[in-house]
């Protein structure tokens, strides 16, 4: 059995760890091709390093640009790629421009296809994400569910048929991150931040980043929160905010570089609260039990919501009032499984 996975950003990598640790421990071949999306070291090398990963076999180097160019340009290279290594499977992760690309190619070859995270729905159509992802799961052979939920909307277009249950694969990486790795005093030393009483930002997607005043309304609000806010930021904002003349650094919003992996599950663990626009970030800080505040006005990720972790906000005074609401009741929901999917992936492939 060969499985090749196609991985090309940050959470990508993430989902991957536990994916190869399972290929290893039962003797899959499995080959890792990289298409280049995400490049910058603390995007990138940073997770392979930590996670323990194997290197890629095969890096595209396809860089950055616009959605047509960046997906047609790992489009054009996998041909090769998948023709090469003939691989049983071809397994893609998410919803991003590199997901999309990796389904198409191994659809059009007749190479076996499944979609990890098969399933979300925002109902956003303006969302490059969501293009991606329905797009992918109606190519996949397979449609690998992280949740119920999920496999209901498959259920909805017509893909019962395809879909499995396999639980989410972050589960599985941030359970050992948190007891192996996360060195929670290390990390609260580099940030500068006591224990319970700092929140942890980001902010990356393009409909808070790409829109002038909506990217004022969020940076503006961070600022008021009425607590520190250390606001972890990816290159994205960086550039927009540059353009736009817009100072991120000011009242309670201090700047820093993205973490990596077990520094920022240290980071979220010590939290009193994670304010994002992020997909991943969402579920971490459910299951580390963090009140998390969404920039965003849907979720794919429900179940925070409806368990009282997650708020969805609009940028203003809504998000800064949001992120200082006390902590909800406890619960020992595990709607995203229990750390074991990894597992259930590979069995679902039939290795
Ligand atoms: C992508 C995914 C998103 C995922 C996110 C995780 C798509 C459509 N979006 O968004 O689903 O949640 O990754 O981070 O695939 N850049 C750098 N260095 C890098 C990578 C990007 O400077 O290593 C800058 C470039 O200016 C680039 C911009 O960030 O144009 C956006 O990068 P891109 O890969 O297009 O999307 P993300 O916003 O990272």
């Amino acid at each position: 059995m060969k499985i090749l996975s196609v991985v090309g950003a940050r959470p990508q990598f993430v989902k991957l760890a536990p994916v190869a640790a399972e290929c290893a421990r039962r003797g899959v071949e499995h080959v890792i091709v990289h298409t280049g999306q995400h490049y910058d070291p603390v995007l990138s090398d940073v997770f392979f390093a930590d996670l323990g990963i194997p290197d890629p076999d095969v890096h595209l180097g396809v860089g950055s640009g616009s959605h047509g160019a960046q997906t047609g340009a790992i489009l054009a290279a996998m041909d090769a790629v998948l023709e090469e290594h003939a691989p049983d499977w071809v397994l893609v992760y998410g919803d991003t421009n590199s997901t999309l690309a990796g389904a198409l190619s191994a659809v059009k070859l007749h190479v076996p296809v499944a979609h990890l995270e098969a399933g979300l729905r925002s109902f956003n159509r303006r969302m490059p994400e969501e293009h991606n992802r329905v797009l992918t799961d109606h190519a996949a052979d397979l449609c690998l569910a992280p949740t119920q939920v999920a496999v209901d909307h498959l259920a909805d277009e017509g893909l019962a048929g395809r879909a499995v249950l396999v639980g989410d694969v972050m589960i599985d990486v941030l359970h050992r991150v948190r007891d192996e790795l996360a060195d929670v005093p290390a990390v609260l030393a580099e940030l500068g931040q006591q224990e319970g009483a700092f929140s942890v930002a980001t902010v990356h997607r393009a409909e808070n980043t790409d829109d002038p005043e909506r990217l004022r309304a969020v940076v503006e609000a961070l600022q008021q929160v009425d607590h520190p806010v250390v606001l972890l930021a990816h290159p994205r904002l960086r550039a927009r905010a540059a353009e736009q003349g817009l100072d991120l650094d000011g009242g309670s919003l201090t700047v820093r570089d993205p973490l990596p992996y077990p520094s920022l599950v240290g980071a979220v663990t010590a939290a009193r609260g994670v304010i994002t626009d992020s997909g991943g970030l969402q579920k971490e800080a459910f299951a580390l039990r963090t009140p998390c505040t969404t920039v965003r006005t849907e979720t794919e990720w429900v179940e925070t919501v409806q368990l009282g972790w997650n708020v969805l906000v609009e940028p203003g005074p809504g998000l800064r009032d949001a992120a200082s609401r006390p902590a909800p009741l406890p619960t020992g929901a595990t709607p995203y499984g229990d750390g074991h999917a990894a597992a259930a992936v590979l069995t679902a492939l039939g290795a």
